[in-house]
C-alpha cells in the first residue's frame, strides 16, 4: 500500500493524477455504502481567512483587521492581510476545485468590500470581485454556495455598537438584499450568517475573537438576539429581493448531542438536549420563539424582544446548515431537565486544535435529530474538517493521515445517517486551503490543500487524495 502511494504520490503527482476505480458494474445491486446519486461534494472558506487584498477596490476595514491588528490578540500578530491571495489567485484555486472533482464551493462575502462602512452607498468595484468568482465557479461547473457573514463585520458598524446595536440586524439585511439583487440570477443556495454562537460567545464574551469584549450574561443574550434578528431580517429581504427558487438558509455551529450508548433512554435525552442545548441560536431560528427553560434561566439577563422579532426570526427556511466539528456526550438522568451533558475526560483524544476533540458520531446525531425535532426540507454539513500538524516531506509530499483518519470516521456516519433517508443533500469539507485560523493564525493548518504562506504555494495533500476518490466514487474511500 505504502509503495503505491508513494508512487502515486510521486512529485508531480497532484491530485488530478489519483486513479479512481470505475463505479459502479453491471449487474451488480447498489453499494449500500453509496451516497445517493447527485450528492453535493463541496469545500469550504470565508472572506477573511483566504482573501488577503484588504485594501484594495476599495474595501473598508472591518473588526478582523482591528483585531489582528492590535499587539497581543493573534497567535504571533498574524493578520488576514494577504492570507491565500484567493482574491488575485481563484481561478488557479477554482482549477484546483475542478480537480478534486467538487460540486459545490461555499465562500462568504466581505460586507465591508461591499458597503465599506457597512451601510450607505454601495462599493460597486467590491461588488465585481464576487461577480467574477461566480462567473469563473459557473464556467468550471462548481456551484456557488454563499455565506453573507463570516464574522468580518464591518468596522464602522463595530463603532456604534456592533451586534450591540440592533441597527446592526438592519443594516445586515440591507446587505443582503442588495446582494440577493445582484447576484441571485447565478446563484442559488445563499446563508446569511455563519456560526452565530462563535462571534457571539467568543467575540463578545471570552475577548478571543473579534471585536474582543468581554459582556455580561445580559448583553450577551442582547448580542446573541441581534445576530438571530439579522438571520431572520435577512431571511426576509433575500425572499422578497432575490430570483424566485432561492435556497435560503444559514450555516449554525449547533451544539451536537450524541447519545452516550446509543439505547431509547439516552438517545431520548440526546434529543431533548438537542433543543435545549440550542435555545439561543438554531432552536429560536427554527422554531420562531425561545424556549421557556432559556429564559427562565435567564432570569433578569434574559434578552429583550419582540413579538415581530420572533415572527422574523422563524421565517421559513429552505436548508439548515450545519457545522460539524466537536460534537457533545449526553446521558439520561433524572434531574428535571432530563438529561445531562457529560464533560470531557482529560484524556479525551483531539486533534491538531486542542478544541477539537474527535466525534464522528456528531455527523449522524446532528442530522438524525434536526431532521427529527424540525424536519427541515433539507440540511447541508455546511463545514467539516480538522487541523493537522502538516509538514512536508523532503520531496514535498504532505502526508496528512491523521486527517484521512479523521474525515474517513465523519464520512462513515455521514453515510449512516443519509442511508436512513435523513435529508442530507451535500457535505462542505473545511478547508480547500490551509488559511487564517482567527486567533490561531497559520499557525492551524485546516485545507486538504497545503499553502506555503511564503510562496503562496499550493499542494494537494494525501487528504486531497481522499476526498478526490471519494466524490469520484460517491462512497467513503
Ligand atoms: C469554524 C469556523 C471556520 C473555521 C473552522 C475551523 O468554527 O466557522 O471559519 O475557523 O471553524
Amino acid at each position: 500500500m505504502l509503495r503505491d502511494s508513494a508512487r502515486l504520490l510521486g512529485a508531480s503527482a497532484a491530485a488530478a493524477s489519483f486513479p479512481v476505480a470505475a463505479t459502479a458494474q453491471p449487474n451488480r445491486p447498489p453499494d449500500p455504502r453509496a451516497f445517493p446519486a447527485g450528492f453535493l461534494w463541496g469545500s469550504a472558506t470565508a472572506s477573511y481567512q483566504v482573501e488577503g487584498a484588504i485594501h484594495e477596490d476599495g474595501r473598508g476595514p472591518s473588526i478582523w483587521d482591528t483585531f489582528s491588528h492590535t499587539p497581543g490578540k493573534t497567535f504571533q500578530g498574524d493578520t488576514g492581510d494577504v492570507a491565500d491571495d484567493f482574491f488575485h489567485r481563484y481561478p488557479e484555486d477554482i482549477k484546483l476545485m475542478q480537480q478534486l472533482g467538487l460540486k459545490a464551493f461555499r465562500f462568504s462575502i466581505a460586507w465591508s468590500r461591499i458597503f465599506p462602512t457597512g451601510a450607505g452607498a454601495p462599493n460597486p468595484k467590491g461588488l465585481d470581485f464576487y461577480n467574477r468568482l461566480v462567473d469563473a465557479l459557473l464556467a468550471a461547473n462548481i456551484q456557488p454556495f454563499c455565506t453573507l457573514f463570516h464574522w468580518d463585520l464591518p468596522q464602522a458598524l463595530e463603532d456604534k455598537g456592533g451586534w450591540q446595536n440592533r441597527a446592526t440586524s438592519e443594516a445586515f439585511a440591507d446587505y443582503a438584499a442588495y446582494i440577493a439583487r445582484h447576484l441571485s440570477d447565478r446563484i442559488q443556495h445563499f446563508m446569511t450568517l455563519n456560526e452565530m454562537s462563535s462571534f457571539v460567545e467568543i467575540g463578545y464574551k471570552d475577548g478571543r475573537h473579534a471585536p474582543g469584549l468581554k459582556l455580561g450574561p445580559a448583553e450577551v443574550a442582547q448580542v446573541a438576539h441581534h445576530a438571530v434578528l439579522a438571520h431572520g431580517l435577512g431571511v426576509q429581504a433575500i425572499r422578497a429581493n432575490a430570483k424566485p427558487g432561492t435556497q435560503i438558509g444559514l450555516a449554525d455551529s449547533a451544539r451536537i448531542t450524541c447519545p452516550v450508548i446509543e439505547d431509547d433512554q439516552n438517545i431520548g435525552a440526546a434529543r431533548l438536549a438537542m433543543r435545549e442545548e440550542n435555545a439561543r441560536y438554531l432552536t429560536a431560528v427554527l422554531e420562531g420563539s425561545y424556549t421557556d427553560r432559556y429564559l427562565r434561566r435567564l432570569g433578569p439577563a434574559a434578552p429583550r424582544f419582540t413579538p415581530a422579532d420572533m415572527k422574523a426570526i422563524g421565517s421559513p427556511l429552505d436548508f439548515v446548515g450545519i457545522n460539524c466539528y466537536a460534537p457533545e456526550f449526553v446521558r439520561a438522568d433524572a434531574s428535571e431537565q432530563g438529561y445531562a451533558v457529560v464533560p470531557r475526560p482529560k484524556s479525551y483524544p483531539h486533534m491538531a486544535s486542542d478544541w477539537l476533540a474527535i466525534g464522528p458520531e456528531g455527523l449522524y446525531w446532528g442530522p438524525k435529530l434536526v431532521a427529527e425535532l424540525w424536519s427541515p426540507k433539507a440540511i447541508f454539513i455546511t463545514e467539516n474538517g480538522t487541523s493537522s500538524d502538516d509538514i512536508p516531506t523532503a520531496d514535498g509530499l504532505v502526508l496528512d493521515t491523521d486527517r484521512v483518519m479523521f474525515l474517513r470516521n465523519y464520512l462513515t456516519q455521514l453515510q449512516r445517517v443519509v442511508g436512513e433517508g435523513a435529508p442530507v443533500r451535500g457535505y462542505f469539507l473545511w478547508s480547500l486551503l490551509d488559511n487564517y485560523e482567527w486567533a490561531d493564525g497559520y499557525a492551524k493548518r485546516f485545507g486538504i490543500v497545503y499553502v506555503d504562506f511564503k510562496t503562496q504555494k499550493r499542494t494537494p495533500k494525501l487528504s486531497a487524495q481522499f476526498y478526490k476518490a471519494t466524490i469520484a466514487r460517491n462512497i467513503v474511500a
